[in-house]
């Protein structure tokens, strides 16, 4: 037998009791004619002990064990004299009477403590040993916990959980496909799901009524510190809904989250703001509403006073950060470059500092008197003290930079606690998406979301004005989730197909199947994916999505632990009909050869 116990089991009752433990050794302290070992599994740690005046064979041979070597030991629980509070086992320890070691092990290139001395790329390239670290471990475990209360949740509503496939054809979310050649379809292609959409719609028009599924997305994009190619959803999808039906399934949803796994309740309903909204006020349509900071548009009060920079842009807007009108020049200076970065892409930053006497100290106070500053102020509510920062630019350019610096401001004054949530409900997005290098729309969730109905007399007149039914979840700045109500009806999917420049042929290659389907009687529909990833980052604090993901890629795309994606061998090309054609591809074959 290997074990009677896990290592984090045993406490006082156990006290005398013979036990047998397996487990990894964390670390080895020698005191005196003692060795002390610390026994570790997913459990816990269970301190060993090794006398050398009761055996010194024994005693010896424990000497010897290393980091990680895997052990079995039997003996006796005993109440410690030093006892450790930090453990939950602290109460006692284990006094060694056999000990047989049962694999020995490299010494780890890493520290395999909560604290370790791995850098990012080390941990990744071994990150099996880094999911034996506590912390680490801990985030999947509160990934499984996410996952069966959501299944639990779901369960309890009727939804039934459906497996599509993975091998499909293109998905129509926005992003790059990752392709899958067919080698018995030579020359044609697979592409991975960006999501199951596709599927899930005709699921309900195969009257599933109430579908989910905790279901692997692929999405080639650059990724960011809550974007992976490879990701989790829980994907859901309802039958004979409207928005509101959709909305409040899925706050329920989040709310029994939080709750049962965090223990924080949420008594009132999500705010809702919508899409126009959230761009005027915040810039983003993720706002972050740990705090205010509101953005206020001000061209209309600056303009007419010679200062040609206000006058002759499109917009001007600013924040009223609080408490920050002691900022000095240089601390000016640097929020001026933050916002210059190439990255932000603003021009510059004015300022109005609120004094305590009521004075006014201006970058622009060549242009404004004081009461145009005093007027300013007002409008921001401004106390004295605080401090107005105010952009200049084209609309959507700037909103975007001053979303970037009222974030800044958030986080030097501390608003951006990781505590704290902000959960929030954005409505109303436009439909369409104009983009002006391809003069053409695109859709702003994808083609198959539907026209808010009011707004359908707007898609022959004015398409870029139609709101879309669709929604997003957003909790501290995070985009949680998204979803909308579908069309169900083929003459007006025919019809955004159409706006969004898909030829009949087109529309009918990529989607025909559907098109198909709905003409056998689509129920109305509509449903919601959320980011699992970033749902359960978000509950363990985490700055990264990688952390929460047991064998995550790294910025590049890589998996470095098992040196993926490689090369692939000639015969593999040939039985594909492939041929690699960049300079700087290689093929296995070459790459063996040079080695
Ligand atoms: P959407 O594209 O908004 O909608 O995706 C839904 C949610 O998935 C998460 N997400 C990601 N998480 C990690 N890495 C990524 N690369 C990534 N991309 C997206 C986000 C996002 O809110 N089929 C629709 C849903 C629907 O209409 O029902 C869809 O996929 O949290």
């Amino acid at each position: 037998m290997y074990r009677t116990h896990t290592c984090g089991e045993l406490r006082l009752e156990h006290t005398g009791k013979n036990v047998t433990l397996s487990g990894w050794v964390q670390r080895a302290r020698r005191l005196g004619g003692m060795i002390f070992i610390d026994l570790r599994d997913r459990y816990g740690i269970t301190q060993l002990v090794f006398n050398m005046e009761s055996d010194g064979a024994l005693c010896e041979k424990a000497d010897k064990l290393g980091r990680e070597y895997i052990v079995r030991v039997n003996g006796t629980v005993a109440e410690r004299s030093n006892k450790n509070p930090q453990l939950p086992t602290g109460d006692i320890e284990l006094l060694v009477t056999e000990l047989q070691v049962l694999n020995e092990a490299k010494i780890p290139p890493f520290t395999i403590e909560e604290k370790t001395d791995g850098g990012d790329d080390i941990r990744m390239k071994y990150r099996y040993l880094d999911l034996r670290r506590t912390n680490v471990r801990q985030n999947l475990e509160l990934r499984h916990k996410m996952a069966i209360e959501t299944r639990r949740y779901l369960d309890e509503l009727g939804f039934l959980e459906v497996e599509t496939p993975i091998l499909i054809g293109s998905t129509p979310e926005g992003a790059r496909d990752f392709v899958v050649p067919s080698r018995m379809n030579q020359g044609e292609f697979y592409a991975l799901p960006q999501s199951p959409q596709l599927f899930k719609q005709l699921l309900m028009v195969s009257g599933f009524d109430r579908y989910f599924q905790i279901a692997k997305c692929f999405r080639d994009e650059d990724l960011r510190a809550d974007r992976q190619p490879e990701f989790t959803q829980i994907d859901c999808e309802m039958s004979f809904v409207e928005q509101e039906d959709v909305l409040n399934t899925f706050e329920g949803m989040v709310k029994y989250l939080f709750k049962t796994i965090k223990g924080i309740e949420f008594n009132d309903s999500f705010p809702r703001i919508t899409w126009s909204d959230a761009m005027k006020y915040y810039g983003s349509d993720k706002p972050d509403m740990r705090f205010d900071m509101k953005f206020v548009e001000l061209k209309q009060v600056v303009s007419g006073h010679h200062f040609a920079v206000f006058d002759s842009v499109e917009y001007v807007a600013g924040i009223c950060a609080p408490t920050c009108a002691h900022y000095t020049r240089k601390q000016l200076d640097q929020l001026t470059d933050f916002v210059k970065r190439p990255q932000i892409g603003a021009k510059g930053l004015a300022y109005i500092k609120c004094d305590e006497n009521g004075a006014y100290k201006s970058s622009i106070d060549k242009f404004y008197s004081r009461e145009d500053l005093q007027s300013i102020a007002e409008l921001f509510g401004a106390q004295s003290g605080d401090l107005i920062l105010m952009m200049a630019g084209d609309r959507r350019k700037t909103q975007k930079a001053l979303n970037e610096l009222r974030l800044e401001m958030g986080d030097r004054l501390g608003l951006r606690n990781r505590n704290t949530f902000a959960p929030l409900w954005v409505i109303d997005f436009p439909l369409f998406e104009w983009d002006d290098e391809t003069q053409r729309f695109y859709a702003m969730h994808h083609p198959f979301t539907s026209p808010n109905q009011d707004d359908i007399p707007l898609l022959d007149t004015d398409a870029g004005a139609v709101r879309a039914t669709a929604y997003d979840m957003v909790v501290n700045g995070v985009e949680l989730g998204g979803g909308s109500i579908r069309i169900h009806n083929s003459e007006l999917q025919h019809k955004m197909f159409r706006l969004l420049g898909f030829t009949d042929e087109q529309a009918k290659s990529q989607f025909g199947f559907l098109m198909d389907a709905f003409r056998y009687g689509a129920p109305p529909h509509g449903g919601i994916a959320f980011g699992f990833d970033r749902l359960v980052s978000l509950f363990a604090g985490l700055e990264s999505i990688r952390d929460c993901i047991a064998f995550p890629k790294n910025n590049s795309g890589r998996d470095v632990m098992i040196d993926a994606p490689s090369a692939i061998a000639q015969e593999q090309l040939d039985e594909l009909s492939l041929i690699i054609d960049t300079k700087d591809a290689k093929c296995a074959t070459q790459t063996a050869k040079e080695n």
